[in-house]
């Protein structure tokens, strides 16, 4: 705990004295002030991890020392010390944004509790605003290659819009792999907001309630399990983006309060009666038909219609022509760095199985083949077999006998015969079932429970293998 320094602004000087002394027995340092005028000189100075304030101080009031403190810094954890008769205080500072309140007579252990809670909570943003600032670095427009005119003509519009401070919500869509996540960095980090957050929210991930408290927020005691209060996802991106990745996954429960989240710009916690206006940009992602499904009445066509003013529909990877060559030089600097590898040419055949392969999985799948390729390779030169691949187009050709996907034809046993079909020579049957099921989820169009049927396998078996072959992230 060492390092971390607690402000006490008390004018019970018995109370105070004691907390301080019973925080530096446990390695803060700590400093009391008497009123909440003395606070504010000492904060500068101080720059305190933690405050603790009586709600009823003489002079300012603890609800006026917490909006100023607020205004002075607003990650500083505020804890409120309540008196018998001054709780609704205590309640009123939390809706202000305290971090909690302790009720006096004041345990000094549960003290100790909550200033070490509040400090660990004020890592964990620190380290957030950490990872932002990261990212902005690492990923621009620069990372997103390409050259062709398809993904040119939506990198332009992409910048357009990145440009803007304020702007309609921004739908991605597209296959799975093209790179719309990169993407929605990218249009984040090259714009005005590049240095407030940016929060990613993948929505496939929660059950309907926990996706509620997690976008909102929530009060303390809201449910059972809700030990103190909370701001969601959408109030941390204040000031900047908020990413919904997958949102075709949302529950319908949860797409209405979205909606009006997005066009009244603001939230209500759970359990609160308070609105909280929130200033922040929202980008969504989908390889689903979203249109289709609010026509079909699987997702709320008003909604839709907020989400989809500006649609930028990143193109699969075989229809952008050579970008898998100037994408395959790119991957090959990185592996080769990565695994001390020399890789610098592409045989001819590779070159071209490479431009006739259909590429399901994209820009995603071909950094694996890559890495892949990497990983396998002797000398300076790329080539078929070190691909693991075979066009469809080209099964059964002069290099057929190289490691392939299956073709349609492989994959439904054999209409005729009724049997099934076995894998080619030189793959083993892990590869066979990777590829099974990126065939079908691509013909699903990334839609993962229609994959799952058209396999006849349970979504939850077609979950599980889909990570444990690292298909999607
Ligand atoms: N134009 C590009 N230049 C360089 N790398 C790219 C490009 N497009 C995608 N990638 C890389 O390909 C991988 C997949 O991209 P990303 O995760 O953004 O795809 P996605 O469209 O979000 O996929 P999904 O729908 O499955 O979530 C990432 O590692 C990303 O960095
Ligand atoms: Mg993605």
């Amino acid at each position: 705990m060492s390092g971390s320094t607690v402000l006490i602004v008390d004018d019970e000087q018995t109370l105070a004295r004691s907390a301080k002394a019973f925080l530096a027995d446990h390695g803060y340092e700590a400093e009391v002030a008497t009123s909440g005028e003395k606070a504010m000189e000492l904060l500068e100075n101080l720059q305190p991890d933690v405050v603790f304030a009586d709600v009823r101080l003489p002079g300012m009031s603890g609800l006026d020392l917490l909006k100023r403190i607020r205004e002075f810094d607003p990650v500083i954890p505020v804890i409120m010390l309540t008196a018998f008769g001054s709780i609704e205080g205590a309640v009123a500072a939390v809706k202000l944004g305290a971090f909690d309140y302790v009720k006096k007579p004041v345990d000094l252990e549960e003290l100790k509790l909550l200033a070490d809670r509040a400090r660990e909570n004020r890592l964990l943003q620190q380290e957030l605003s950490y990872y932002r600032r990261r990212a902005t670095r690492d990923v621009g427009f620069p990372a997103m290659l390409g050259e062709s005119p398809v993904i040119r003509a939506v990198l332009e519009r992409a910048r357009q819009i990145a440009a803007l401070d304020e702007a309609p919500p921004v739908l991605l869509t597209g296959e799975t792999g093209t790179g719309k996540g990169l993407l929605a960095r990218a249009i984040h980090a090259s714009g005005p907001r590049a240095m407030k957050p940016f929060i990613e929210v993948n929505c496939t991930a929660l059950p309907a309630t926990l996706m509620e408290a997690e976008l909102f927020g929530h009060e303390r005691g809201a449910f059972t399990d809700a030990k103190e209060s909370k701001p969601g996802l959408v109030e941390a991106a204040e000031g900047g983006f908020l990413f919904l990745d997958e949102i075709g996954d949302v529950d319908l429960s949860v797409q209405g309060k979205l909606l009006r989240a997005i066009e009244e710009r603001a939230v209500r916690r759970l359990g609160s009666v308070r609105e909280r206006k929130i200033d922040f940009r929202i980008i969504a992602a989908t390889n689903r038909d979203l249109e289709r499904e609010a026509r079909q009445e699987r997702f709320r066509k008003d909604l839709y219609f907020r989400l989809a003013v500006i649609v930028l529909d990143v193109p699969p990877l075989r229809e952008r022509g050579q970008d898998v060559l100037l994408l395959t030089e790119h991957f090959l600097r990185a592996f080769n760095a990565k695994y001390g590898k020399v890789v610098r040419e592409i045989s001819p055949a590779a070159r071209d199985l490479m431009l006739s392969y259909p590429w399901p999985g994209n820009v995603r799948e071909l950094s694996h083949v890559i890495e892949r390729a990497v990983l396998w390779s002797r000398g300076p030169m790329l080539d078929v077999e070190h691909l693991a691949l075979t066009s469809p187009t080209r099964a059964g050709s002069a290099d057929g006998g190289a490691p392939r996907t299956p073709t349609n034809a492989d994959v439904e046993p054999g209409a005729s015969t009724g049997a099934a079909a076995l894998p080619p020579p030189g793959v083993d049957l892990a590869q066979w079932e990777k590829a099974v099921i990126e065939r079908a989820l691509h013909e699903a169009g990334g839609n993962q429970t229609k994959a799952a049927q058209r396999l006849g396998i349970s979504r939850d078996t077609l979950r599980y293998r889909v990570k444990k072959f690292g298909l999607q992230p």
